[in-house]
């Protein structure tokens, strides 16, 4: 596991595109996991940059987001869906049909999730997952307790998540209650993982995730068993860290 920090989230955004832009070099198709959440917009406004500035090209590229909201239209401006139509899609020479987010408003959601993991399967897997990080080590939405070995499933969200995520809904109750995430083993099949993380308020999780045990009660520290992964994390949120890190 490697282990970058950096100083502020200009250069947590420039140090991430470089990891994705050296894997989608080596891939003719590149078929990338993304993650939603603030802390990954300065990644997606550096791509939209080196995309419009140095032609980094999508045109062949795939993608896959982790997770949705259970019960919201992809055109809600909550959406992860419309997230990332906002915030990348829109702005790259990406192909929209090949950016894929799970259908939260699918009638079986069960069938959703196995064709999600097929569509993975059928591309070979992904080549670099993105990912934040919850309060509560949460990765995409696998909730603390999720089982290390987790396929794409629906979950009920914690009060915690509920409560961290009201701050972008008018009102708490806005929030919705189930997600749709790939599991914390489909995670852990992609061929590089990506963890960014920013701000004091995340400083325990990240701590529990590199060093602290292997365990479900913190989803982000099942990385420590990927054979390649790297945490990109800011000085605050680095502060509780004492194994060796790069700074940058
Ligand atoms: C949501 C998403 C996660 C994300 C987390 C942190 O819960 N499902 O994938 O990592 O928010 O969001 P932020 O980066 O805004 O702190």
């Amino acid at each position: 596991m490697r282990v970058i920090v950096v100083k502020d989230q200009d250069a947590l955004g420039k140090a991430s595109a470089d990891l994705v832009e050296s894997v989608m070099k080596t891939k003719a198709h590149f078929a990338l996991g993304l993650a939603t959440g603030t802390t990954p917009i300065p990644l997606y406004k550096e791509l939209i940059r080196r995309n419009k500035e140095e032609e980094l090209d999508f045109s062949t590229t795939i993608t896959f987001n982790l997770d949705e909201y259970v019960g919201l239209e992809p055109t809600h401006d909550q959406s992860y869906r419309y997230f990332m139509n906002a915030q990348l899609f829109d702005h790259i020479n990406i192909n929209k049909k090949c950016t894929h987010v799970p259908n939260g408003i699918a009638q079986d959601i069960e069938v959703e999730c196995l064709a999600y993991e097929e569509m993975m399967e059928d591309v070979g897997g992904v080549d670099l997952q993105v990912l934040g990080i919850g309060s509560n080590g949460h990765i995409g939405f696998n909730e603390p307790g999720t089982s290390l070995a987790s396929r794409t499933h629906m979950t009920d969200l914690t009060e915690s998540t509920i409560k961290d995520n009201s701050r972008l809904f008018d009102k708490i109750d806005d929030v919705p209650t189930k997600a749709v995430t790939m599991g914390i083993g489909t995670v852990l099949d992609a061929e590089n993982v990506v963890l960014l993380a920013n701000g004091a308020n995340k400083a325990a999780a990240v701590k529990a995730a590199i060093e602290g045990p292997v365990s479900a009660l913190c989803p982000a520290s099942s990385l420590q068993l990927h054979p390649s992964t790297t945490f990109v994390v800011t000085e605050d949120c680095a502060s509780e860290l004492t194994v060796l890190t790069e700074k940058m």
